[in-house]
């Protein structure tokens, strides 16, 4: 698959297979997210990728911290976004709308049980940075994640990032036992779409080129 056809043919997934991924596609993909340019090349990025029981054990804790709190998605969200903004989400909502009412949820909620999928896809990815990296460098994680999610694609792998489970970091952190100077930044679900599953019966759209381009010439 040519890089433009997986650009293309990427999407959030939200349901997938049973099936399981193999070890050595887990790591050609995180090889692939660890080929991304960062500033001099500090590689600030770390992949933490769990399956089977350890998988099972993180959605365990996470669904029940969910339940407890109830923590709704994106920062930002609460307040009106500018015009330009919540129009696009608003855009989104229409090319999700028939995936969203088959599984019964509101958008708010849809999004959020994207978590689920975070839970119900075979391999769960946590993306951390190390804590005395300056914000700019999420930029280089930003960078790793992309070429995470195309590497994916191309071997016939699909993928949601997750960000709310960001919300849920102490848990997450409590239940890897990771360290005190990983930030954790997001999540990634990863697996074999659920082609027939209502969640994935949709495609969002971008705007038009001229919206996002500036010349100055
Ligand atoms: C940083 C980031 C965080 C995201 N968090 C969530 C999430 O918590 N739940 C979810 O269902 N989707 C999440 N998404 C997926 C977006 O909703 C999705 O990328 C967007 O609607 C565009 O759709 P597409 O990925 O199918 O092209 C996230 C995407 C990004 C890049």
């Amino acid at each position: 698959m040519d890089i433009f056809s997986a650009m293309k043919e990427r999407r959030s997934v939200r349901a997938y297979q049973e099936k399981p991924v193999s070890r050595k596609d887990i790591e050609a993909v995180i090889a692939s997210a660890g080929l991304a340019p960062s500033a001099i090349n500090l590689q600030p990025w770390e992949f933490i990728v769990t399956y089977g029981e350890e998988k099972d054990r993180l959605a365990h804790r996470l669904k029940k911290a969910h339940r407890e709190r109830q923590v709704s998605c994106g920062p930002g969200t609460a307040k009106p976004l500018p015009h330009k903004y919540s129009s696009r989400s608003r855009k989104a909502l229409a090319a999700m709308e028939p995936g969203v009412s088959r599984t019964g949820l509101s958008f708010n909620r849809f999004i959020e049980d994207g978590s689920c999928s975070f839970y119900g896809a075979p391999i769960a990815i946590i993306v951390t940075i190390d804590r005395i990296f300056p914000a700019i460098r999420y930029l280089d994680v930003g960078l790793a994640v992309s070429y995470l999610l195309l590497a994916a694609q191309a071997k016939g792998l699909s993928t949601c990032p997750i960000g709310l489970i960001v919300a849920y970091a102490d848990e997450i952190a409590d239940v890897l036992t990771l360290s005190p100077e990983k930030e954790i930044l997001l999540g990634i679900a990863m697996g074999y779409a659920d082609e027939t599953a209502p969640a994935n019966d949709f495609k969002t759209g971008r705007e038009e080129l001229s919206e996002i381009l500036r010349w100055y010439e």
